[in-house]
């Protein structure tokens, strides 16, 4: 049975994207059968991980075969991870009738899915592709930036995981600050109240660093950067240890 892992926060631009692509690449490198699925409309991991800057404009052979297929067909990509990308058309997928029961019983589907490791790439509100990534998982990770919106977004994803956890009582929670910028008073004062209000699920702070978007713009993973190996063996080891939480 596959491990899954969502990546989730009711907040865009924090790093969902980055950990998720950084996470299914980390779980290739260490030899895992690895598949991403980006439940996002904005289709960023698909982008990313194809090398497609058009693959969000395309519907054929995305993360709708969720829904609409028995056995979905999924892209393998040049970096290894599996892909089911996400496009605009994603969108259908939250006027179906009893959606969200839909996406209760498609739980053992995913799980099932012949893969070790399956990540999700969310949309930044609530909805019932957000609620469908918690049904489904083991784990929600959530990156979050110390600042007053990302904050408000973490807590809105709480009250989602509160509802999810009636139907998936296992759904383990973890928070990765990030784009953590030492400087601003302001933000080491949210780091403080974070690490006070959610101490035993705050795993780690990482700092904006310039070679994390750039590699990503590149569709590769922090530790492809090369002058500075502390950086990328910093997310790389923080990623197994996401993927070890589970397994
Ligand atoms: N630690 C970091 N340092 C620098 N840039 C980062 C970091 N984390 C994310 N980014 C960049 O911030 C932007 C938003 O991140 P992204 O993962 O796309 O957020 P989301 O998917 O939550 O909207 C991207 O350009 C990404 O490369
Ligand atoms: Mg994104």
């Amino acid at each position: 049975m596959a491990k899954i892992i969502a990546v989730g926060i009711q907040k865009g631009g924090d790093g969902k994207t980055t950990f998720a692509c950084n996470l299914a690449m980390a779980a290739v490198e260490a030899g895992y059968k690895t598949a991403l699925i980006d439940l996002d409309s904005q289709g960023n991991a698909g982008v990313t991980l194809s090398g497609n800057p058009d693959m969000h404009h395309i519907k054929e052979s995305g993360a709708q075969q969720i829904y609409e297929v028995d056995d979905p067909v999924f892209a393998e990509t040049d970096s290894g991870v599996f892909l089911l990308h996400g496009h605009s058309w994603l969108e259908e997928i939250d006027f179906r009738e009893d959606v969200d029961l839909e996406s209760l019983n498609l739980r053992s589907k995913v799980r099932n899915l012949p893969f070790d490791y399956v990540i999700i790439d969310t949309p930044p509100s609530s909805g019932p592709r957000q609620l469908a990534a918690l049904f489904w998982s083991d784990l929600v990770i959530a990156p979050v930036k110390p600042q007053r919106f990302s904050i408000i977004g973490l807590g809105k994803l709480l009250q989602q995981i509160k509802l999810a956890r009636r139907k998936n009582a296992g759904l383990a929670f973890r928070v990765v600050i990030n784009q953590f910028i030492s400087s601003s008073t302001e933000q080491n004062q949210f780091v403080t109240e974070l690490h006070e209000s959610l101490p035993s699920n705050i795993m780690k702070v990482f700092r904006s660093r310039v070679p994390v978007s750039d590699m990503l713009a590149r569709g590769l993973p922090v530790w492809a950067y090369k002058k500075d190996k502390k950086l990328g063996q910093e997310w790389y080891e923080f990623c197994i240890e996401v993927l070890n939480l589970v397994k």
